[in-house]
């Protein structure tokens, strides 16, 4: 079933460093999603533990936090159909090992701890991401994507009978 969705996505320290953001944003736009929020910033101590406080008592927990909080980010807010899972797919899985050749992690990580991106991994999960990093009205949502020209020629063609 196809559900427009928003989703967080933070290109982080690594890829900034490594000067990849403009590759990993294209994957996204290549992939026809709407990025209806977008900005370069610092993590704080209490973002981190925000973003990251289902992984307290985990033991790569403080790492992770020195690692995010090690240099800016890129944080994201994408949109599109099925956007969460979509947008996990692009991404790969946590360890560039076993993610997918095509996939961000496969192709530009080696190691778990520095894997490029983070992407929410449900809805609620974006919606409380989006909240960390995002005010409303940091969120651009008033224009239109050549893709969701195309989805509504399919609204259409659905009134049509086709
Ligand atoms: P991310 O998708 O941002 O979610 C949690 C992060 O913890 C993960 O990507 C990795 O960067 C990091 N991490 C470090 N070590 C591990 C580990 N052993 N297992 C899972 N995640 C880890």
């Amino acid at each position: 079933m196809k559900a427009e969705e928003r989703t967080f996505v933070a290109i982080k320290p690594d890829g900034v460093k490594r000067g990849i953001i403009g590759k990993i944003v294209q994957r996204f736009e290549d992939k026809g999603f709407k990025i209806v929020g977008m900005k370069l910033l610092q993590v704080t101590q209490d973002m981190a533990a925000k973003h990251y406080e289902e992984h307290k008592e985990k033991f790569f927990y403080n790492r992770l936090i020195y690692y995010i909080t090690s240099a800016p980010i890129v944080a994201m807010v994408v949109q599109g159909y099925n956007a969460v899972e979509s947008v996990r797919h692009i991404v790969g899985a946590t360890n560039p090992l076993k993610a997918d050749v095509g996939t961000i992690r496969a192709d530009f990580a080696q190691l778990m701890e520095y894997n490029v991106v983070h992407a929410s991994d449900s809805l609620p999960s974006a919606e409380r991401e989006i909240n960390i990093y995002f005010k409303p009205e940091e969120i651009y949502d008033n224009w239109q994507s050549m893709s969701e020209l195309i989805a509504y020629d399919e609204e259409r063609y659905n009134q049509q009978g086709l």
